[in-house]
């Protein structure tokens, strides 16, 4: 037998289910229904150096669950990616879109490369071959594609483009976090921190608390680590460290964000900001802050970090920070964990808003999609909280169980064929 990391994404997702299942008392057939992804395809991705030689990488796309809708998730370029990864967040986006009602089923995919190591040029025919290859599995009505690690808007209208040209007319719906001169929507590119800052606004509040009261650490400071920095300190909220995957930085009095943010996007690192001490990325999980926020990778709350946690909110911005045995641990310690599938959710809420506004060629305000983005996840946060208190759950547990209901409700009453 293979030795199995017990921390691996698809086993804490594996997991997940199968309480979510146990909560719910569905039998094993639905079980397995639930747990199997419905499509999966590996394609090797040949690419031309810019230099002349030939590389080949692996992509995968996978379609966890389509009973609700078209397949949607993001794609990720890193050098860990692999079929388990891409499955695990493929079970995780399924659930999500469930949460926040969003009429699509879960996917994901992704290119085991690191993006950092190729110029634009090369990651522009990455993109393109990788496109191609599974071109027969997306689509509007399909499996609708957006940035995730390692990608980002410019990565979505190359996909756009590709998909498009071998059809013969412009199909923007096929991705989302798009350009907002190809059909992106306005809002997009902030709206998972945005609904991150919702979710931790709601949270607190159960508790009588404020942001404005309170110190956070955030874990990643890319697409989603960076706005909500921003968005929390704009909210008053005293954030004292963040980090990327070169290290991090940390000042008790909290840091100077608009400085910060000139600084990364100067040097590309939040590491060397000056006024600031140095904090690697265990320690800045072991930060006495009121609130956490994990938005860089999977699994980084195992444990061992989960014993150290002195937070008493974790807010999840990435998919998947908190492995099972994190969580329990957590859980024991009394520290609420807003989970991923809910906290996170902000990001899908507008990929639907953009794909509505690009089936319909008609464009919505900055002001229509904040008011929308927060009044859905102000409300699917109530519903999981509420679930939470009745049941004497957690809120993890409660956003499951809503999810994978309404993932198993969709299955039953479309049936089974033949
Ligand atoms: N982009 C979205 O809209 C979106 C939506 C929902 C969830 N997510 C999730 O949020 C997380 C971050 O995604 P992103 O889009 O911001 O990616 P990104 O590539 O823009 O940023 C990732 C950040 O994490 C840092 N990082 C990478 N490995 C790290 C490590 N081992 N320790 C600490 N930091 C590390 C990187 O340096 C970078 O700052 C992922 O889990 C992703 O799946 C993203």
């Amino acid at each position: 037998m293979p030795d199995v990391d017990p921390d691996a994404p698809l086993l804490t997702a594996q997991a997940q289910l199968s309480r979510a299942v146990e909560i719910l008392g569905y039998d094993a057939g639905l079980h397995e229904v639930l747990a199997t992804p419905r499509r999966e395809m590996r394609v090797a991705v040949p690419l031309r150096r810019d230099g002349g030689g030939v590389e080949v990488f692996t992509g995968y796309r996978v379609q966890h669950n389509i009973s609700r809708g078209p397949g949607k998730g993001g794609l990720r370029y890193a050098p860990g990616v692999d079929i388990d990864e891409v499955r695990a967040l493929a079970m995780w986006m399924t659930w999500k879109c469930a949460v926040v009602d969003v009429p699509y089923g879960g996917a994901k995919g992704g290119v085991t490369i690191d993006p950092h190591a190729y110029s634009s040029a090369e990651l522009e025919r990455v993109t393109r071959r990788y496109t191609s290859e599974i071109s027969s599995m997306i689509g509007p009505e399909k499996d609708i594609m957006a940035p995730d690690i390692g990608t980002d808007e410019r990565t979505m209208a190359w996909v756009m483009d590709t998909y498009s040209v071998n059809r013969g007319f412009t199909i923007p719906a096929v991705t989302t976090g798009k350009p907002l001169a190809v059909g992106g929507s306005l809002g997009r590119p902030t709206a998972t921190s945005q609904g991150v800052v919702h979710a931790a606004r709601a949270t607190l509040a159960d508790a009588g608390v404020e942001l404005s009261e309170v110190t956070a650490a955030v874990q990643g400071f890319g697409k989603v680590g960076s706005h909500a920095t921003r968005l929390l300190h704009e909210a008053g909220t005293r954030v004292v460290a963040v980090s990327d995957e070169r290290g991090g930085v940390h000042r008790a009095d909290g840091l100077d964000v608009p400085a910060l943010l000139e600084h990364v996007s100067r040097t590309g690192s939040v590491v060397g900001f000056g006024d600031a001490d140095a904090i690697d990325n265990a320690g800045l999980l072991a930060l006495d802050v009121d609130v956490l926020v994990p938005a860089a990778v999977e699994g980084v709350l195992d444990a061992d970090s989960a014993a150290r946690v002195k937070a008493r909110w974790v807010v999840e911005g990435a998919n998947g920070p908190t492995t099972s045995e994190g969580d329990q641990v957590l859980a024991d310690r009394g520290v609420v964990v807003v989970p991923d599938i809910l906290a996170n959710a902000g990001g899908v809420v507008v990929s639907y808003f953009e794909w509505v506004q690009a089936n319909q060629a008609y464009w919505w305000t900055a002001q229509e999609i904040a008011e929308r983005l927060e009044q859905r996840m102000l409300a699917s946060y109530r519903a999981v909280s509420e679930l939470a208190r009745a049941e004497q759950v957690t809120l993890r547990e409660a956003a499951l169980t809503i999810g994978v209901r309404r993932v198993a409700e969709a299955h039953l009453i479309r049936g089974l064929y033949p």
